[in-house]
């Protein structure tokens, strides 16, 4: 009966079509967490599923595919570094190329990226891969890195005596792979899915999109499209590649990659303007130390450039409408500064400057969870944003992440001006 009902909202939530795993596993997902629950009312349980957001999140936990092992479709990592030596160095004297795994599942995925890339002397200090799937659990084990047999898969393991330890437990992946990825958990169909635009080089979507339908499949595209950037390469799985060309996308041509350029891109850059808004203060009071660190200069996202301002909204520029959210912070009132910067950003588009102040608002009130979150949008629209990097490795620190607020450290020294 109900179950019908419970594929309307995995559907609905994380983008699953339930002819590709089957209404089976569907079913077996919801006996699963009943009897965890022990309920035997389905309805009840269907109540419950609407209702609260751990449960949902259980359920889902219970019906994703987290398969996967390294080096899956071995030619796109050999593709990846080559495309990242020969090419992304030599055209890029300076700065981070930024990579995406998405989805990551237990983390194998982004660790081969890492590892072909620090493998064919991509420098290590260079390189951020940003790592998410909306699997809590998934994102558990990537983080311990830690990992057994079937993560091993084909004949050509010689990377496991390189790159990992072995013990009773497993094969311990060393820290020179795992530093470069930052695990984050996400859905890719949620409105706020890693907000901004044309973020990264190179983009791996492989093994997601067979599980959606048609119309969600275009709607995942275009987010993929949203944040390459014009001049970037996705890869995607190997029975996903036919979407791509009805989406403005051509083959990289690369043999066995499944590797995919924008059609658009030189149309793309023209669009885009160069000069960059100037940098916005940060709050003084608030934040004496951070005060003297500017944030460095950055070039407008899409979104940004193209936002027209409300129709009837009083000519505001960014740096006033942040002064006042931070004139407001610094006198404690804390509902009225977040008010104001969430205005703000209403008008102007997402800015690092405001998600970082909405943070710090949140840090200061003690919501650490929510702090985290505001932080690392900042970090997404700008990744050198030294006040958010800063503040992130305070608050990891504080929460016991120790290893995460080292890799943030680390993030602040490098982007630092010199
Ligand atoms: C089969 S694995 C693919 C892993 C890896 N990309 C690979 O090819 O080996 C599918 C993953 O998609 C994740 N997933 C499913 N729906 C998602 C969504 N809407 N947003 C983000 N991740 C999702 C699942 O949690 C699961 O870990």
């Amino acid at each position: 009966m109900a179950y019908a009902a419970f594929a309307d909202i995995l559907k609905q939530v994380m983008g699953l079509d339930a002819v590709s795993i089957g209404s089976a596993a569907i079913e077996h997902a919801v006996q699963a967490r009943m009897s965890a629950g022990k309920l035997t009312d389905m309805p009840v349980y269907l109540a419950l599923v609407r209702t609260s957001p751990s449960e949902l999140q259980a359920l889902i936990e219970a019906v994703v595919v987290p398969e996967t092992w390294f080096f899956r479709d071995r030619e796109a990592f050999s593709a990846l570094a080559r495309m990242a030596v020969e090419q992304w160095l030599p055209s890029h004297a300076d700065g981070v190329m930024r990579l995406l795994s998405l989805p990551c599942a237990s983390g194998e995925e982004p660790y081969s990226m890492a590892m072909a890339l620090l493998g064919a002397g991509f420098p290590a200090s260079r390189l951020q891969i940003d790592a998410v799937d909306i699997s809590a659990r998934g994102l558990t084990h990537a983080r311990r890195a830690v990992y057994g047999r079937n993560a091993f898969r084909g004949e050509h393991l010689d990377f496991r005596e390189r790159y990992f330890a072995a013990s009773a437990h497993g094969h311990h992946l060393n820290d020179a792979v795992r530093q470069p990825v930052l695990f984050q958990r996400a859905n890719l169909l949620a409105p706020d899915f890693l907000p901004g635009e044309e973020r990264y080089d190179m983009i791996f979507c492989r093994n997601l999109l067979i599980y959606f339908d048609r119309a969600t499949q275009d709607t995942a595209v275009r987010v993929l499209q949203r944040l390459l950037k014009a001049s970037g390469v996705l890869f995607v799985g190997p029975s996903e590649t036919g979407l791509l060309l009805n989406h403005d996308f051509v083959s990289a041509k690369v043999p066995l990659a499944f590797a995919f350029r924008k059609i658009d891109a030189a149309a793309r850059a023209i669009r885009l303007p160069a000069p960059a808004h100037p940098a916005i203060r940060s709050p003084t009071r608030l934040l004496p130390a951070l005060a003297k660190a500017t944030p460095p200069k950055r070039r407008p996202g899409l979104s940004q450039v193209l936002a027209a301002p409300r129709p009837d909204a009083p000519p505001v520029t960014p740096e006033a409408g942040m002064a006042e959210a931070s004139a407001l912070a610094d006198q404690g009132r804390l509902v009225e500064a977040a008010q104001s910067c969430e205005e703000q950003m209403r008008r102007q588009g997402p800015s690092p400057q405001g998600f970082y102040l909405l943070g710090l608002i949140r840090d200061v009130g003690g919501d650490l969870p929510e702090a985290a979150q505001h932080y690392r949008k900042a970090l997404y629209l700008d990744p050198n944003h030294l006040a958010s990097l800063s503040h992130l490795a305070f608050l990891l620190e504080k929460q016991g992440d120790a290893k995460g607020a080292q890799v943030l450290r680390d993030r602040v020294l490098r982007a630092a001006p010199k």
